[in-house]
């Protein structure tokens, strides 16, 4: 549409953007003065008080008009990206990606570019890895247990109005759309939500599906918390008495596990680097939990359920715990790592759905967390290893946790983002 802009009516928004260093507010001043005062095209690049743009009033912030298709996705995203592309002949560059943007249709080089712009400002471990899920290989068994919990329940669905937090695609609130629902609000922190507006726009559910950019908390309690919070804050603001939240119970498990290769990678590794020791690196990475994907041919033990959650009911509190564990080892081998993971279930309609993300089910975004040991123990079959653990809110990072693993006579800490 910019290129079209450009061609037809001799407005440059990239020229724009450079000339007044326009940030998302100042775009969206903008487009409400443009809409207001219908100024020529090279009107725009005249300035005011030392160089500002004529739009710099804030009364440009309010929208000319509502759902303006306009404002709804960030321009910084695309500017990034296509002032290469635009400043070629054809508004085409030559090179890898060019060729396939040849192939494309407008709208398709938009979300392309703003799909790899969306990437490369993903600032956050768990957006970078939720971006490149959606770019590569979705994942299957959580959209597909979702799918099932909503769109096989529509009797809890109908009618309703929904709250997706942290809607990302609106996929989920795609899904709650077709189950019935009277109105779904996706909620969402990153930029992903302006292609979350193309796709709600792009399946005609705009009168359904309602999107909001920003943190969950930031309506009244401007305090950073982890996903699970964010949830129970919304549930006790938000959830009707008589509504449900998915999944409504989850379960934390832990085994043993005999990795020697990833306990060669993380620990043995830094006694000899070139020749040199670096103990202190050994332990700054013992510290840290890895989320990393378990081979099932690693597990030693059985696993052992160390804590049930009930969504629907519990307190932030409850997510604060310190629990015994009890392993049984199946094989002689050399307990080097605890693995944990869990298990959730969508309970509450007529059909119950559920998924693990055990080592011995098919691998989620989530993999497992692994709290590596010191030094590994040899273990028998038959043995039974008993320990405790206990994760606590790290009052430093909201957003992370601090774990305490007691095993064989020895206590670990660990810190998990
Ligand atoms: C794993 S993704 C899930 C996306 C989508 N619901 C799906 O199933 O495909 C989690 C999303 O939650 C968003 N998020 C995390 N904390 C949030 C918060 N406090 N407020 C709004 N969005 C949040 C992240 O940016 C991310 O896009």
């Amino acid at each position: 549409m910019f290129i079209h802009c450009r061609e037809k009516h001799q407005f440059d928004i990239y020229k724009i953007h450079t000339e007044f260093c326009l940030d998302c507010f100042s775009y969206i001043k903008m487009i409400n003065y443009i809409r207001k005062m219908h100024p020529e095209p090279g009107v725009l690049h005249e300035k005011v008080d030392n160089n500002k743009p004529l739009w710099q009033s804030d009364e440009y912030m309010k929208p000319i008009l509502e759902d303006d298709g306009l404002l709804q996705f960030d321009i910084e995203d695309l500017c990034v990206e296509s002032v290469d592309m635009l400043s070629c002949p054809g508004g085409h560059c030559s090179g890898g990606i060019s060729s396939a943007v040849d192939s494309l249709q407008t709208g398709d080089e938009r979300l392309l570019y703003e799909l790899k712009a969306a990437q490369q400002k993903a600032d956050s471990a768990e957006e970078k890895s939720f971006i490149n899920d959606l770019v590569s290989s979705p994942d299957k068994v959580r959209t597909q247990s979702y799918h099932d919990a909503i769109c096989l329940n529509p009797e809890l669905f109908k009618d309703k109005v929904v709250l997706d937090i942290g809607c990302g695609t609106g996929i989920l609130s795609m899904f709650a759309a077709r189950a019935g629902a009277r109105l779904v609000i996706g909620v969402e922190m990153s930029d992903v939500i302006y292609q979350a507006m193309d796709i709600i726009r792009e399946n005609g559910l705009e009168d359904k599906v309602k999107l909001v950019k920003g943190r969950m908390e930031d309506v009244d309690l401007p305090v950073e918390k982890c996903m699970l919070d964010t949830v129970l804050w919304a549930r006790d603001h938000y959830l009707n008495d008589d509504g449900v939240i998915l999944p409504n119970q989850c379960s934390l498990s832990l085994a043993a596990i005999d990795d020697s290769d990833m306990y060669h990678k993380n620990c043995e590794f830094w006694d000899d680097v070139y020749g040199f020791k670096m103990s202190c690196m050994k332990r700054a990475v013992q510290r840290e939990a890895s989320v990393v994907s378990v081979d099932h041919s690693v597990v030693l033990s059985q696993p052992c359920v160390i804590k049930d959650i009930d969504i629907a009911s519990c307190s932030t509190s409850d997510l604060e715990f310190t629990n015994p564990f009890q392993f049984t080892i199946q094989r002689d081998g050399h307990l080097t790592a605890v693995v944990g993971y869990f298990d959730v279930e969508f309970s509450g309609g007529q059909t119950k759905v559920q998924f693990s993300t055990s080592p011995f089910h098919t691998q989620t975004h989530w993999k497992q967390t692994v709290l590596i040991i010191d030094q590994p123990l040899s273990v028998n079959q038959g043995q039974i290893i008993q320990g405790q653990l206990s994760c606590k809110k790290n009052y430093k990072d909201p957003r992370s946790l601090v774990i305490y693993l007691s095993i064989d006579n020895k206590t670990y800490k660990y810190s998990m983002q």
